[in-house]
C-alpha cells in the first residue's frame, strides 16, 4: 500500500498566534506553507486567553500591510491603570512612539488571522493531528497516515504540542522558573468596567481586562496549592470587590474558573535542524507580563524574515541565527516578566516574600510614577521596544 505524500515548503504545526501570524506573513511574501491544527476551527475560534498585542507586534502587521484587517478598530492601549489600596492611578505610556498596541481579545485576534489567511488563498487543515517522523530531514504524519515532506518545520504547537517532543532530550536544555504563587482565573459574562485595571492590595493581587463587550476576565493571586473547589463564585465576587476597593456592577455568571501557578519556561536552542520552534513550544511567560503572545508574534515576524532571506535572497544567515538572536530577546523578556511579576504582587499582600521584600516592592513600584528613566524603561518593556 503506497502512502500519499506531498511536499510544502514550509510546514506550519498548530494553528494558534504563532503559526497562523506566520502563515500570514509567509503567504504575504509568496512562500508556500500549510498550517495544520489538530482542534476543529470552532475549538480555535472560540479559546480565550491574551487580550494586549503590543507596539512591536502591531508593527509587525503594519509592515505587510495586515494592519487594519488583522487588528483595525481594536482600542489602543495609551497606559496602564492601577488601583493601589483603593486609590486609582494611571500610568501613561511616556511617549506617542510605545502607543500603537491594541487591546484585543486573542480570539478575535486568531479569528482575522484565520479569515486574511483563507481569503488570501492560504492552506489551513483543522483537525489535522501531527506526528513529526523526522527533523533533519522535516517530515511530518498526519492523523490520516498521509506525509508532507518539507524545507522547515515551524513548531507552533505550544508548550505540550508535537514538535518539541520530537526534538532528543540530549540536543535540548529546559530552563524553568516557578514563581511561587498562583492566579485564580476567571473568566466572567459581565461587561467589563474598565478595560485594564490591575489592584494592588494587602490581600493579593487582582486584575480585570475586558474581553468584548460582554465577557471579562478577572484574575486573583491565590496560593499554589489553591483548587477550583476552595473559590465558590460568592467568594470570587468579594474577593475581588475587596481588592478593586468597589462593587463589581454586574455579577453575570462565572464560565470558567481555574487556578494557574505563575512560571517561565525557555527551551534551548529554538532550531534543530529543520525544525524551529515559535510561540509558547519554545518558552512561556506568565500572563501579568502580558508578553506571551507578543512573544509567539515576534518569533513569527524574525522567522519570517529569515525564510525570506533563505528563499528570495539566497541567504541562510538569518536562519542560522533565528535561535540565537530569539533567544537574546526572549530573555530580555523573561527579565521584565520576573520584575514585574514580583513586584506587583510583593507590594501587595507582604505573606509571601515578607516585609522586607514587600517594601522594596513599593518602593520599586513608586518610582514607575516618579522617576522619568524607569517611566521610559517600563514603557519600552510595555511597547516591545526594548
Ligand atoms: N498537531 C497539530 N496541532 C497541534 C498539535 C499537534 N500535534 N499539538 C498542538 N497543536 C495546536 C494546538 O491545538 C493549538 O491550537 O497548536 C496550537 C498552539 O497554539 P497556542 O497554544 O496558542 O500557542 P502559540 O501559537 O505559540 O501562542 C502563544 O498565545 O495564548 C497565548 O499563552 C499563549 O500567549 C501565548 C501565545
Amino acid at each position: 500500500m503506497s502512502t500519499a505524500k506531498e511536499h510544502k515548503p514550509v510546514v506550519i504545526v498548530g494553528a494558534g498566534v504563532s503559526g497562523l501570524a506566520l502563515g500570514n506573513f509567509l503567504l504575504r511574501e509568496g512562500i508556500d506553507c500549510v498550517v495544520l491544527e489538530r482542534r476543529d476551527r470552532d475549538h480555535v475560534e472560540r479559546r480565550q486567553r491574551a487580550g494586549v498585542i503590543d507596539t512591536r507586534a502591531t508593527r509587525a502587521f503594519r509592515k505587510r500591510g495586515l494592519e487594519d484587517r488583522v487588528v483595525g478598530g481594536t482600542p489602543v492601549q495609551a497606559g496602564l491603570g492601577f488601583r493601589i489600596d483603593g486609590q486609582d492611578r494611571w500610568l501613561e505610556l511616556p511617549a506617542e512612539e510605545y502607543r500603537e498596541g491594541r487591546f484585543c481579545p486573542q480570539q478575535v485576534l486568531v479569528r482575522n488571522l484565520i479569515t486574511v489567511f483563507e481569503q488570501d488563498g492560504g492552506d489551513l487543515r483543522f483537525g489535522t493531528e501531527v506526528t513529526v517522523e523526522d527533523i533533519d530531514r522535516p517530515r511530518v504524519r498526519l492523523g490520516d497516515g498521509s506525509i508532507i515532506e518539507g524545507d522547515f518545520i515551524a513548531g507552533c504547537d505550544g508548550s505540550h504540542g508535537a514538535t518539541r517532543a520530537a526534538i532528543p532530550e540530549n540536543r535540548l536544555t529546559r530552563h524553568s522558573h516557578e514563581y511561587g504563587y498562583a492566579w485564580l482565573v476567571v473568566l466572567a459574562e459581565v461587561p467589563a468596567v474598565h478595560p485594564t485595571l490591575l489592584a494592588i492590595h494587602r490581600r493579593g493581587f487582582a486584575a480585570q481586562f475586558g474581553r468584548g463587550p460582554t465577557a471579562s476576565r478577572f484574575y486573583l493571586q491565590c496560593p499554589l496549592d489553591d483548587t477550583a473547589e476552595d473559590w465558590p463564585d460568592e467568594r470570587v465576587w468579594s474577593e475581588l470587590e475587596t481588592r478593586f476597593g468597589e462593587p463589581i456592577a454586574t455579577r453575570g455568571p462565572i464560565v470558567e474558573k481555574q487556578p494557574l501557578p505563575l512560571r517561565g519556561e525557555v527551551l534551548s536552542p529554538m532550531s534543530h535542524g529543520g525544525l524551529h520552534l515559535l510561540g509558547d513550544a519554545a518558552h512561556i511567560v506568565p500572563p501579568s507580563s502580558a508578553k506571551g503572545m507578543n512573544l509567539a508574534l515576534y518569533d513569527a515576524d524574525v522567522f519570517a524574515e529569515a525564510l525570506v532571506g533563505y528563499y528570495r535572497h539566497d541567504d541562510p544567515s538569518l536562519l542560522a541565527a533565528y535561535s540565537d538572536n530569539r533567544l537574546r530577546d526572549v530573555w530580555n523578556y523573561q527579565a521584565f516578566a520576573t520584575w514585574f511579576t514580583d513586584t506587583v504582587h510583593d507590594a501587595g499582600d507582604a505573606t509571601y516574600r515578607g516585609e522586607f521584600r514587600h517594601q522594596v516592592a513599593r518602593a520599586d513600584f513608586e518610582r514607575l510614577f516618579t522617576s522619568g528613566p524607569a517611566n521610559r524603561l517600563l514603557g519600552e518593556f510595555i511597547a516591545g521596544l526594548n
